[in-house]
């Protein structure tokens, strides 16, 4: 068995977590929406029309926001299209998806769908083939009090209490040339502080994320963030972060080590928003949004089919990604990327939530099931909560095709208000177990009350309708303690959440 070590210690802190790392993302894409939270003739449909247990599952995630209406979707997209009485509500084609979108569902109903989904809506707007004043004009839509046109057509479309829409996605993916006015990093960065700024001048307490690159693969990566922020950095808080990752070439190793090159990729972003901030003498720190991430790469070839097959229809079954069970340890390790470097990352949003490369996965008519990547977001969201510590850990390591030195062990821990402790840890051996021995220093008093393992002997596992639980969390063994100090064996590849809590007297 091969031997790891962690040394845990209460004044050695990353930062506190915001919840909002916990996100998710909805885009009216495929039938992320039609098919996926609202199916009205379900048999679980609430009277709004919303499938009551997707609902379910998704409160379980205690998911803090949920990214919407796009994606891709947003660059085409007329936020007006989407409120007032449904039967006058225009059906477009939306060039993205090659879709129609009928706005059966719109701004009021999703902001109805997020009140009981007990999550904050994290709205984008059109920066594509849009701009400043229908920026304006929905922030004012949105969250103006009344007495001015937009705000009053949204008391008469029947809200009288303003949507109080906190977080704003300056656009999406402006860099990437298949976007739907796609833009230079200039063009961009410009319109970006001129939207940013009367956005906030129609509300000043809204914060705003600036367009990153679409991955670290970019091109233009590096000299877009450099560049448009030059242009927009005292308008906004955060900047965006994409990336998906695949595992096409059938390598589990070097698939397992993405999380390292994630890992860069944050690093190099704060480099870069931190060298701009230098080079304007300012004062502020812009954080980060990792609106984007997760595995994507299953649906790629099928994708392609039914567009063929099918362009222009509605609600098209498009990037439904069945995850395995290495998918799950990547999103895992994903996870824990982002608790160690919660002082920076404070927004990021699993894509998607329901069935467009989603964690929930619905039959129109039938069942909804948990997809093994459910699994390890639902246990960080739960248990990630607090302080992120810095451990010190030392694991054997292992070379893949592009990266030296990858730990075979990927773990960190975090320490609730209640002094609890939650170890999250994913083992990369491909065969052997692993003994991880923790320092718990100055936690005194603290013993393991649970210990939960995410295994399977075949990484490309899956669940289904029929069999939901194929890949699921079981109980591990508890460890044994010895003054202050835990060892702990993780099974073979396997995402492990350890929790600890004081012993009561
Ligand atoms: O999440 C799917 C798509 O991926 C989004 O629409 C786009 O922003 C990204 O390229």
């Amino acid at each position: 068995m091969k031997k790891a070590s962690m040394i845990l210690d209460k004044d050695f802190s990353i930062g506190s977590i915001d919840p909002r790392v916990y996100g998710s993302f909805i885009e009216h894409l495929g039938r992320a929406v039609y098919g996926g939270i609202y199916e009205p003739t379900h048999p679980t449909a609430d009277q709004n029309g919303f499938r009551r247990d997707v609902m379910e599952m998704v409160r379980k995630l205690r998911m803090p926001i949920v990214r919407y209406p796009g994606g891709n979707f947003v660059s085409g997209f007329r936020w007006e299209d989407s409120v007032g009485p449904r039967n006058q509500r225009p059906s477009r084609l939306d060039l993205a998806w090659y879709t129609t979108e009928t706005n059966e569902v719109g701004l009021h109903e999703f902001v109805d769908w997020a009140k009981q989904a007990n999550t904050e809506v994290m709205y984008a707007v059109n920066l594509g083939t849009r701009g400043v004043d229908a920026a304006r004009n929905v922030v004012e839509y949105a969250n103006h009090p009344s007495g001015s046109y937009w705000s009053d057509l949204r008391v008469q479309n029947g809200a009288k209490d303003p949507f109080g829409i906190k977080l704003w996605c300056l656009g999406n993916e402006m860099d990437g040339d298949w976007q739907i006015g796609h833009k230079s990093a200039y063009e961009y960065g410009r319109l970006a502080n001129e939207a940013g700024k009367v956005m906030k001048l129609v509300d000043s307490s809204i914060e705003l994320v600036a367009c990153g690159s679409s991955s670290r693969e970019m091109a233009t990566y590096g000299d877009w963030e450099y560049q448009m922020l030059m242009e927009c950095y005292d308008q906004i808080e955060y900047v965006s972060l994409h990336r998906y990752y695949g595992n096409a070439a059938n390598d589990t190793p070097a698939f397992l080590a993405r999380s390292v090159e994630m890992d860069m990729f944050i690093n190099e972003v704060v480099a870069i928003c931190d060298a701009v901030g230098a080079r304007k003498r300012s004062k502020k720190k812009l954080n980060l949004s990792f609106d984007e991430w997760n595995v994507w790469y299953h649906s790629n070839a099928q994708d392609k089919e039914i567009v063929k097959q099918d362009k222009w229809n509605r609600a098209l079954p498009l990037l439904e990604d069945i995850y395995n069970f290495e998918d799950a340890l990547l999103v895992g390790s994903m996870l824990i990327t982002f608790l160690r470097n919660a002082d920076r990352v404070k927004v990021a949003c699993l894509a998607q939530l329901v069935n467009v490369i989603a964690p929930i996965m619905t039959r129109n008519g039938g069942g909804v099931w948990a997809q093994t990547i459910y699994w390890p977001l639902m246990q960080a969201s739960m248990y990630g909560r607090g302080t992120a510590l810095r451990p010190v850990v030392q694991s054997p390591t292992y070379d893949c095709a592009d990266i030296e030195k990858v730990p075979l062990l990927d773990a960190t821990a975090t320490m609730g208000d209640d002094g609890s402790l939650t170890l999250f840890a994913v083992n990369r051996d491909m065969a052997e177990d692993m003994s991880l021995s923790v320092d718990l220093r100055a936690f005194e008093g603290l013993r393991v009350v649970e210990h939960s393992v995410l295994h399977h002997a075949d990484v490309n596992a899956i669940n289904t309708e029929a069999a939901p639980d194929t890949v699921s969390p079981t109980q591990g063994e508890l460890g044994q303690m010895d003054g202050g100090k835990l060892t702990i064996s993780l099974p073979y590849l396997s995402w492990n959440v350890i929790r600890l809590e004081k012993v009561r007297a």
